[in-house]
């Protein structure tokens, strides 16, 4: 199964696919994860994307269509993956249909995350993830057993640089402006299964199992 997970900053797209992992065995490919990981390494590719994440702007297409068409190659998505943050453009989201089609695959599900701005601040400067392994929690909403400790790997908790209120209302405006519009892409396409994002992490996972089957 191939999957899209879209939606705002802060819907729960990576909350979610961390549960998706465990219960359908594909891999998650996050791009913010990825340039995280390339900065973290200190690549130029990594140092340059910081300017664009700081500023709650996307970097550039081509840098992520790069990432995300060598990732898709790796053999562990030959069973299936899901994209967590990817694409983000329509030339992003073209480019992806080109790639596949080139490996002879087809995405499934366009899963859309849908969660009122009002809900996503809040939601996003009280994030707190795993260095170690990504997990993230919630210091109201998901908090941890022991604080600043990560619950599955013991690994250190920390704040997204990005999840300040300034750079939060401009990844707002960059959603709405430019990823909004692959609603409708997909929408056309048949491909979108819009999910109610409010209320308990567990039942937004029950409303995915639904509609992914
Ligand atoms: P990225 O890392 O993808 O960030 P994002 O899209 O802004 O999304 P988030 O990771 O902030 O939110 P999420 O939906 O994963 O929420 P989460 O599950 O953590 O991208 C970062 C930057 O990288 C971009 O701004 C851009 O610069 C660059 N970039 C990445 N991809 C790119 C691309 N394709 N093109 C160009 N640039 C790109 O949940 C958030 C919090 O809420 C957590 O604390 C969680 O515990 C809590 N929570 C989750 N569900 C619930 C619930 N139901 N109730 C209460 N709290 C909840
Ligand atoms: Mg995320």
């Amino acid at each position: 199964m191939n999957l899209i997970l879209l939606g705002p900053p802060g819907a729960g797209k990576g909350t979610q696919a961390k549960m998706l992992i465990d219960s359908y065995g594909i891999p998650q490919i996050s791009t913010g994860d990825m340039l995280r990981a390339a900065l973290k390494a200190q690549t130029p590719l990594g140092l340059e994307a910081k300017k664009f994440m700081d500023a709650g702007q996307l970097v550039p297409d081509s840098v992520v269509i790069g990432l995300v068409k060598e990732r898709l190659a790796q053999p562990d998505c030959a069973k299936g993956f899901m994209l967590d943050g990817f694409p983000r453009t329509v030339p992003q989201a073209e480019e992806l249909d080109k790639v596949l089609g080139g490996l002879s695959k087809k995405i499934d599900h366009v899963v859309s995350i849908e969660v009122p701005n009002s809900e996503l601040l809040g939601r996003l400067t009280g994030r707190r993830t795993c260095r170690a392994c990504g997990q993230g929690f919630h210091v109201m909403f998901d908090p941890p057993k022991v604080e600043g400790k990560c619950d599955k790997c013991g690994g250190e908790l920390y704040q997204r640089d990005d999840d300040n209120e300034a750079t939060v209302s401009n990844r707002l405006k960059v959603y709405e402006g430019q990823t909004m519009p692959l609603i409708n892409f997909y929408k056309v396409k048949g491909l979108l299964r819009p999910i109610d994002g409010l209320g308990a992490i567990s039942d937004i996972f029950g409303r995915i199992k639904v509609v992914l089957g």
